[in-house]
């Protein structure tokens, strides 16, 4: 039985962007990825206990969702995910509050708002009703959601955005937690284009499959860039992140991962100063990523401001 807490409870997750790796992540190589806390998704459970008032409810304003939580409804993909958390945490037939759920984070951009939703709802849940879930745990059932949300995701979104830190992750393997010994600042620019994560998998997958020798080598060859990375990450040496950057991009523009516009925002990053830039993320639009030493920042993030629908500065630390 679930006690019947009398205030409300607000949590929240931030964004991520893909520093290494994106797609040969999928297939088991490991991958680069950083928390981006300037955006991020907020959950609030409001407690609703009286008999009269007893349905669960989701109220989701940003995508025009007022919806209960009950059988009728599940078609919907955030009641369908809202639901899987509540069986997962073994409180369907108890829970009778509302959970209203903003975000700041844009869908379908790369920036891993379907996992920053669903952490920032378990975590809510997890204050409200004392479940005690360890990060690890909460982790664990955000990944559940992203398999019904993307299909096959490699579980590097649920891991950064649950853990809130720069991590090396690779499918089967232990996390490794990374930190920089100098700030690193970087720009995310969104180019417009929404491209969904469970299109662009699908997309990478179908091309790998017609083509496994060139994907292959291309994500044998992401995969020392990954390694050298994070030498790289965990020395702070800005030239060399952003030469494997670089890398990084040339190969996912050449497996067709790239838009002309992401591309155009990569060139323009590294026409301003930015000492390497890369699409970050899903692909096929989304957002991009550039590495920038201090004195250059702000002449790459007003050039870039100029054609991105979005750009942001973030530091990691
Ligand atoms: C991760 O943000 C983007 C992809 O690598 C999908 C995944 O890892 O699940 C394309």
């Amino acid at each position: 039985m679930v006690n019947c807490p009398v205030t409300s409870t607000t949590s929240t997750a931030p964004a991520k962007f893909i520093l290494f790796g994106e797609h040969a992540v999928v297939y088991g190589y490991p991958s680069i990825a950083c928390p981006l806390l300037q955006l991020k998704s907020t959950a609030k459970i409001t407690p609703h206990c009286s008999p009269q008032n007893n349905h669960s409810r989701i109220i989701a304003p940003d995508i025009n969702l007022v919806s209960s939580l009950d059988k009728s409804n599940r078609k919907h993909k955030l009641v369908k995910v809202i639901n899987t958390i509540l069986n997962s945490l073994n409180i369907t037939s108890t829970f009778k509050d509302s959970i209203h759920v903003v975000s700041d984070i844009p869908l379908s951009s790369g920036l891993g708002s379907s996992a920053s939703i669903s952490t920032a709802v378990i975590k809510a849940l997890n204050d409200h009703l004392n479940l005690n879930l360890t990060t690890e745990q909460i982790n664990k059932f955000v990944y559940e959601t992203e398999v019904i949300q993307h299909g096959s995701p490699s579980g590097v979104d649920n891991t950064v955005i649950a853990y809130e830190k720069p991590i090396l992750y690779q499918k089967d393997y232990p996390t490794e937690a990374l930190s920089p010994p100098v700030p690193l600042l970087f720009i995310v620019a969104n180019s417009g284009t929404p491209s969904s994560t469970f299109n662009s998998i699908n997309k990478f997958t179908k091309n790998y499959k017609n083509n496994k020798r060139v994907y292959d080598t291309a994500m044998q060859n992401i995969t020392e860039i990954v390694r050298e990375g994070k030498n790289a990450f965990n020395s702070g040496d800005y030239k060399l992140l952003g030469q494997l950057m670089n890398q990084n991009h040339e190969i996912l523009d050449a497996l067709g991962v790239t838009t002309q516009l992401t591309n155009i925002l990569v060139k323009t990053s590294l026409e301003s100063g930015a000492l390497g830039a890369k699409i970050s993320g899903a692909g096929y639009g989304g957002n991009i990523v550039a590495i920038t030493e201090k004195e250059h920042y702000q002449e790459v993030s007003s050039a870039l401001a100029k054609i991105s629908s979005h750009t942001i500065i973030t530091q990691i630390s």
